[in-house]
């Protein structure tokens, strides 16, 4: 696809995955709307990518998993870049515990962000990509959406359920020529998986955040006939 002008909304923007994907976009030329709750954060990559990259880039501090709050943040960002191509739905969380031991306000709160807020997020860009007949959405879930592990039930729920979420959505939208994709990365190099205790070993050896961007931007690269249902990607050599 051609990237210059087009515009992509990035939610989870204020750093780690969302953050390369963010650059990797703004380095082709495209436009950006950036969600996520931190203003601080925003505000300092909008001034990074626009003097980077001499791209528009449009914050909204906003939490996915309130939906008033989704809708309000993605009319703003539609209502001043003028269209979206682009959906990065990114922004999750991740503790971890036994089904028994960890809260259930933690576990609810899980599924509210990682699922729900997708849900609210896509629920209000689709209309605009339907309109144009065309768009593109990547959701970024986790090789916890395909395989379960202990102390992941609320972690794995979510992200299971994404990848259902996923695959329905892509069935539904193919005919406007949206294009539906789920990531799978498997640990990355990230605030998550330090505050998670997913970290073990040289840190770089563990895959980055710029090659989610990169394995994110070849799948937007595809002729527009065709488009990557799920991409996986782990690292070359485990620890
Ligand atoms: N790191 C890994 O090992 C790994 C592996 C596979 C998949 N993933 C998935 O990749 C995605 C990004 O993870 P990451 O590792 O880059 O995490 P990260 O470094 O913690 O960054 C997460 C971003 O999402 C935002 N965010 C979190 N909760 C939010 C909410 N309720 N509303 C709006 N924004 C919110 C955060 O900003 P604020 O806190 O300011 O809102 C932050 O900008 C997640 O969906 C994660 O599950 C991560």
């Amino acid at each position: 696809m051609e990237f210059k002008n087009k515009v992509a909304l990035i939610t989870g923007a204020g750093k780690g995955i969302g953050k390369a994907i963010a650059h990797a976009l703004a380095k082709e030329g495209t436009n950006l709307g950036l969600i996520a709750r931190t203003s601080a954060d925003l505000e300092k990559l909008q001034a990074e990518l626009q003097e980077q990259y001499g791209i528009r880039v449009s914050i909204v501090s906003a939490d996915i998993a309130n939906q008033e709050s989704v809708d309000q943040a993605v009319a703003a960002l539609v209502g001043e870049l003028g269209q979206v191509d682009i959906l990065i739905n990114n922004a999750g969380t991740a503790t971890f515990g036994t089904l028994v031991d960890m809260d259930p306000k933690e576990w609810e709160r899980i599924i509210q962000v990682n699922l729900m807020g997708t849900y609210y997020v896509t629920r209000a860009v689709l209309p605009h990509m339907i309109g144009q007949n065309s768009g593109n959405i990547i959701n970024v879930a986790s090789t916890a959406g395909e395989r379960g592990f202990a102390t992941g039930s609320a972690y794995n729920a979510s992200k299971f359920a994404v990848m259902g979420m996923t695959e329905a959505l892509m069935q539904e939208v193919r005919k406007f020529n949206i294009r539906v994709t789920a990531l799978t990365p498997s640990t990355v190099n990230t605030e998550l998986a330090t505050n998670a205790g997913l970290k073990i070993g040289d840190e770089d050896r563990m895959m980055q955040p710029e090659d989610v961007a990169e394995l994110a931007l070849a799948t937007l690269k595809l002729p527009a006939r065709v488009f990557v249902k799920t991409a996986g990607i782990w690292t070359t050599n485990p620890q």
